[in-house]
C-alpha cells in the first residue's frame, strides 16, 4: 500500500515537473517576441459594424471602398466609367482599402486634413491630396471633384477616420521608414534580393501579372510603362523602403515581423527605383527648395548635396547638415 502510494506520488511528481519546465521553456524561447498592444494600434471601423451609416450616404460610403479596391475596373484603361489611370488599384499601396495599420492606411486623413503640404507649397484639401495620387501614383488623370467617384472615395476616406481625434496621428498610419544606414542605398544589392524575394511575383521586368479578364492586375508592376511615376511617393526611397520593409511579400511580413531587414529595403528600393518609368513635369513642385524632402532626388537644393545623394543616401550626413543648417537659421 505503502509503496503503491509512492509509485503515485512520484507519476504526479514527474508530470509536474515535466509541465513547469515546458511553460518555463515556452516563454523563455528567444525567437519568441510579446506581439504588440492591439489598442497601440488604430483600429479601422468595420462597415458591417457601423449601423449609424444608412441610406445613400451608406450607399457612397461602399461605392468608395470599392473604387479604391478595384480602381482598374472603373477607371482602368479598361475601366467601365473612364480610361483615366494605368491600372493599378489604390489598395496596392494603401493596403485592405486603407484600413492596415503599417499598410499606408487612411486613418490620419480626415483628422488632418485640409493641411499646408510643402510638396504644393498651399493649403490641400482630401480631394486634392486624392488627384494627386491620380496623376502620380495612378499615372492618370485628375477627377472632378464633383464627380460621384471622388465623392465616393471622399465619403469613404471620412468615414474610415472618422473616430480619429482631429489633428492627431494614430499610430502606423502613413508610412515609417526603415533606420537608415551609414552608406548609399546599392541598387545592385538589391538586384539580388529582387530576384529572391520580390520577381516571383512581381516579375522578372517588375511588369507585375495582368488578371485573367485582362482589367486589372493580380500582382501590380513595380516599373515600366504601367508602374507609378517619377513623381509619386514610392519614388523616394523612405517610402518605398518603408512600405516594402512592413508589407512585402505580401501576406509573409508585417511591422513587427519584416521578412526584410533593414538594409535589403533600401537596397531593393533602390534597385526598382533604378529602372525606368514614366516621367511627370515637377516643376510646380516644392516652390520652397529648402524644403524637399532629404530624399527627392531631383534639384535644385539649398543644402549642398548632389541629386544622386538625394536619390540613395547616404541620408545621415544629409539630415545633419540640414539640422546645421537650421540652428544657423535660429540663431
Ligand atoms: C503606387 C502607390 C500608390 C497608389 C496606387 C495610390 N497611392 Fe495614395 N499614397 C501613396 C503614398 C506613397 C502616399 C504618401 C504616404 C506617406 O508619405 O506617408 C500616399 C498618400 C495618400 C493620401 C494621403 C495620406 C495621408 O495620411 O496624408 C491619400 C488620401 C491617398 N494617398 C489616396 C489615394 C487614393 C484615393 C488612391 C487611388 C485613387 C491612391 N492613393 C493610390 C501611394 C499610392
Ligand atoms: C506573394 C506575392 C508577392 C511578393 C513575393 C511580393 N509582393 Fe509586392 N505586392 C503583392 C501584391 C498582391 C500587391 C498588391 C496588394 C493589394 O492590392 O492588396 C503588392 C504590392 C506591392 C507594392 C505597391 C504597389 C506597386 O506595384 O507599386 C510594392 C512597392 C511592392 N509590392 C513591392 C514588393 C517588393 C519590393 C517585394 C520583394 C521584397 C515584393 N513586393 C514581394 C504581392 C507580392
Amino acid at each position: 500500500m505503502l509503496k503503491q502510494n509512492w509509485i503515485i506520488i512520484s507519476i504526479v511528481g514527474g508530470l509536474l515537473l515535466l509541465l513547469f519546465s515546458e511553460i518555463m521553456e515556452a516563454t523563455n524561447t528567444p525567437e519568441q517576441k510579446i506581439p504588440e498592444l492591439k489598442q497601440d494600434a488604430w483600429i479601422a471601423p468595420s462597415l458591417y459594424l457601423d449601423r449609424s451609416l444608412e441610406g445613400k450616404e451608406r450607399e457612397l460610403v461602399i461605392y468608395g471602398e470599392e473604387l479604391i479596391a478595384n480602381t482598374s475596373k472603373y477607371l482602368g484603361p479598361k475601366g467601365s466609367v473612364a480610361a483615366v489611370t494605368n491600372g493599378m488599384n489604390c489598395q496596392n499601396c494603401h493596403l485592405n482599402a486603407g484600413r492596415k495599420s503599417w499598410g499606408n492606411n487612411y486613418g490620419a486623413v480626415a483628422a488632418n486634413y485640409p493641411k499646408f503640404r510643402d510638396r504644393s507649397g498651399s493649403i490641400e484639401t482630401v480631394y486634392k491630396r486624392v488627384n494627386d495620387c491620380m496623376e502620380r501614383s495612378l499615372n492618370g488623370k485628375a477627377l472632378d471633384s464633383n464627380s460621384r467617384e471622388m465623392q465616393a472615395m471622399m465619403a469613404y476616406i471620412k468615414w474610415v477616420g472618422n473616430d480619429v481625434v482631429k489633428d492627431s496621428t494614430p499610430k502606423g498610419s502613413g508610412i515609417q521608414p526603415p533606420v537608415y544606414l551609414d552608406r548609399a542605398a546599392s541598387p545592385e544589392k538589391g538586384s539580388i534580393v529582387y530576384s529572391a524575394k520580390c520577381q516571383s511575383c512581381h516579375g522578372a521586368n517588375g511588369e507585375g501579372l495582368l488578371a485573367a479578364d485582362g482589367k486589372s492586375y493580380t500582382y501590380p508592376p513595380l516599373w515600366g510603362s504601367n508602374s507609378y511615376n517619377s513623381g509619386a511617393g514610392l519614388f523616394r526611397l523612405s517610402r518605398f523602403a518603408g512600405y516594402v520593409r512592413d508589407n512585402m511579400p505580401l501576406n509573409q511580413a508585417s511591422h513587427n515581423a519584416p521578412a526584410l531587414s533593414d538594409e535589403e529595403a533600401w537596397d531593393v528600393a533602390a534597385f526598382v527605383n533604378s529602372r525606368p518609368r514614366p516621367s511627370k513635369d515637377l516643376s510646380g513642385d516644392w516652390p520652397n527648395i529648402s524644403k524637399k524632402p532629404i530624399d527627392h532626388p531631383f534639384g535644385p537644393y539649398t543644402d549642398g548635396f548632389s541629386e544622386t545623394e538625394h536619390k540613395y543616401g547616404p541620408f545621415k550626413p544629409i539630415i545633419e547638415a540640414r539640422k546645421k543648417q537650421q540652428k544657423q537659421k535660429s540663431a
